[in-house]
């Protein structure tokens, strides 16, 4: 009998990721048994122990065509209470949607030997692909594969989007970028500020687009699809499918973000909780694996890359002595960083620019 031969973490790791493959390569070649790369201790003590899902619990579904003030002041208590929010009547039509859920699909689903062409991790490229953008500083894999946009300021060439879906792509980035504007807008009144204060920080101006796979798992209870973490930017608009597993955590609870045909999910990120000194919050989210799949969601996050040298503080108009800031200025390059080099590993991203205070 052969003697099984051992590997260590790191050659397991290396191994995954030299396939190219992802995760749906170990799906569509039959595996019954999560490698134990992906197995989530973690989460499987959490689950028995302290942290329950709260059923009872929804966040705010919020009509973009309500009347102007009450649509700021219901936007100003879901970025308080919540940070997470989802929206209706936001003038993207629902076959766009169906479109870009089609489109990344599509590219997930296309010939292996096609995709692996754009397996990447050097995050500097406009358009990647990979499983698990921090698969090397993870302490347990997600159940996911990931193609990458970098939409603006500077969009790749049309050609160089995969042909599957550079179509709907341009389309609904453009769609994207207009909401975009109004939900900061929005935002900025909800601070006090004038409508355009945002935008006059650049705060629209970079567009990262994540398109995430979740295929379906034979073992849902063992792993995540995306781990615990918050965003980056300062803004993501989310569209995911109809099957569910998206949850934030809320007063220490983990709450369903259900999937409501039509609307699309917004969420505030991390430079968003920087810039209004805490004011509004950069909430934890996660996505379970399921056995069925699988599940699309595109992120849309409004934020610049690396590379982006414009420099975030908190607000002067949202800082006083009694309410001094309570984050060191930050260059969009620096933190975009420290997230690629340490991935999602459970320390809060914003805890590394905290001033001490
Ligand atoms: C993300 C994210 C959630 C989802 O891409 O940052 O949190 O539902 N996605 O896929
Ligand atoms: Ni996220």
């Amino acid at each position: 009998m052969e003697c099984p031969k051992f590997q260590s973490k790191l050659e397991q790791l290396q191994e995954f990721d030299e396939t190219k493959a992802g995760v749906k390569g170990l799906v569509d070649a039959g595996v019954e048994k999560i490698p134990s790369i992906f197995i989530n201790h973690q989460y499987i003590q959490e689950k028995e122990t302290s942290f329950s899902s709260a059923p009872g619990l929804c966040i705010p579904v919020i009509d973009l065509e309500a009347e102007h003030g009450e649509l700021v002041d219901r936007v100003k208590e879901a970025c308080e209470k919540w940070g997470f929010f989802q929206i209706v009547n936001h003038g993207i039509d629902l076959p766009v949607m169906e479109k870009v859920v089609e489109g990344v699909k599509n590219f997930h689903e296309m010939d292996t030997e096609v995709k692996k062409q754009y397996y990447s991790r050097d995050a500097k490229k406009k358009v990647i692909y990979n499983s698990n953008f921090d698969l090397y500083q993870t302490p347990s894999a997600n159940w996911r594969d990931t193609v990458f946009f970098l939409m603006a300021p500077t969009p790749p060439d049309p050609q160089e989007l995969p042909q599957v879906c550079r179509e709907i792509m341009i389309e609904y980035t453009k769609q994207v970028k207009k909401l975009g504007n109004n939900i900061f807008e929005l935002i900025s009144e909800a601070l006090g500020l004038s409508p355009s204060h945002l935008k006059e920080m650049a705060c629209t101006e970079g567009l990262f687009v994540v398109g995430n796979y979740y295929p379906a798992c034979p073992q849902p209870d063992m792993t995540l699809g995306f781990n615990s973490h918050t965003d980056s930017g300062f803004l993501t608009i989310l569209l995911q499918d109809q099957i569910g597993g998206l949850q934030i955590l809320h007063k220490n609870q983990w709450v369903d973000v259900p999937s409501l045909p039509g609307a699309l999910v917004v969420n505030l990120g991390d430079l968003m909780e920087l810039i209004t000194n805490a004011k509004f919050k950069s909430v934890y989210h996660r996505v379970l694996s399921k056995e069925v799949g699988p599940r699309i969601s595109v992120a849309f996050v409004f934020r610049m890359h690396l590379n982006a040298s414009k420099v975030y503080g908190p607000m002067k108009e949202l800082i006083s002595d009694e309410n001094p800031p309570i984050y060191r200025e930050v260059s969009v390059d620096e933190i975009i960083s420290c997230r690629y080099k340490n991935g999602i590993n459970g320390i809060p991203l914003l805890s590394y620019f905290k001033l001490n205070t």
